[in-house]
């Protein structure tokens, strides 16, 4: 399996921050945004990693990245995307890179407090489709907002007025190689975007989509508010956690022993 971050487009909502900078450069607190994707891949034990940048200085992904040694990887793939097309229109630029195999695709702006093994487990082991992770929040009308009948997810209505639930789907979607397939016929939404909900409910009407519940927190930086959140969730505990079996064996042994 591969994984492709998205950081294209032009973070217009986090102006005039982002008026000399790429958002995924900007810090959350003692890193880049951008290192969060790549770490989340990186725990789920995916090596090879392609990062979709645009705007106007690109070449600072590859001056901060370079190829990807401080995350233990052998290379780092990039591509650029021109204009904001939406996240699909991003997407379709992985193809090639992509070459068949399963995919990974994580939001440049979405940062988890865990790690997201157990659902690529799940997705390594699913024959065919795609599968999504979704997170309770008190803001549903922000995000894309799954349906639910039963343990099926039924629809993803994008920022809805009246949200049938209050799960989000988060920025973290896996893909077998038809993603490509389903995007190339796609137009582009009232926004002017290529929408990965979009993408996502032609896997629902397939039949092929699974879901799984985010563990841990999760959220996204791309407004002023977003991103002064995820700065006090790293700052207070950080991200990208994994469970070490070391530390929870020795918990267990604690709680066995009463000690
Ligand atoms: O964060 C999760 C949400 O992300 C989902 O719940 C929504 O369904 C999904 O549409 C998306 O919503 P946003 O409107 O918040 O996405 P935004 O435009 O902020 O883009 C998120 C990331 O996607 C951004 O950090 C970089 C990448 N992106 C976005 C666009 C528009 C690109 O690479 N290219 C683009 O053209």
């Amino acid at each position: 399996m591969k994984g492709v971050i998205l950081a294209g487009g032009l973070g217009s909502r986090l102006a005039p921050l982002t008026r000399v900078t790429n958002k995924h450069l900007l810090p959350v607190y003692n890193k880049p945004m951008i290192y969060y994707p790549i770490e989340c891949l990186v725990n789920a034990g995916i090596e090879e990693i392609m990062v979709v940048t645009g705007g106007n200085d690109a070449g600072d992904f590859l001056r901060l990245l370079g190829n990807g040694k401080q995350f233990g990887l052998q290379d780092l793939h990039y591509t650029y995307q021109e204009g904001e097309g939406g996240i699909a229109d991003a997407l379709r630029l992985a193809e090639h890179f992509a070459d068949g195999d399963k995919i990974v695709v994580v939001l440049g702006d979405n940062i988890i407090e865990k790690n997201i093994q157990r659902a690529v487990g799940e997705f390594f082991a699913q024959r065919s489709g795609a599968k999504v992770l979704l997170k309770e929040v008190p803001d549903p009308e922000r995000f894309g907002v799954a349906e639910l009948e039963g343990n099926r997810i039924t629809g993803i209505e994008e920022k809805p007025k009246h949200p049938k639930s209050n799960l989000a789907v988060i920025g973290i979607y896996m893909y077998d190689r038809q993603v490509f397939d389903i995007i190339r016929p796609l137009t582009p939404s009232e926004r002017g975007e290529l929408e990965i909900t979009d993408v996502n409910n032609a896997y629902i009407k397939q039949g092929s989509m699974t879901y799984d519940v985010l563990d841990g927190w999760w959220t996204d930086a791309g407004t002023f508010e977003s991103l002064d959140k995820a700065w006090r969730l790293v700052a207070s505990g950080g991200a990208n956690k994994l469970e070490e079996p070391a530390l929870a064996g020795a918990k267990t042994k604690q709680r066995i022993s009463g000690e």
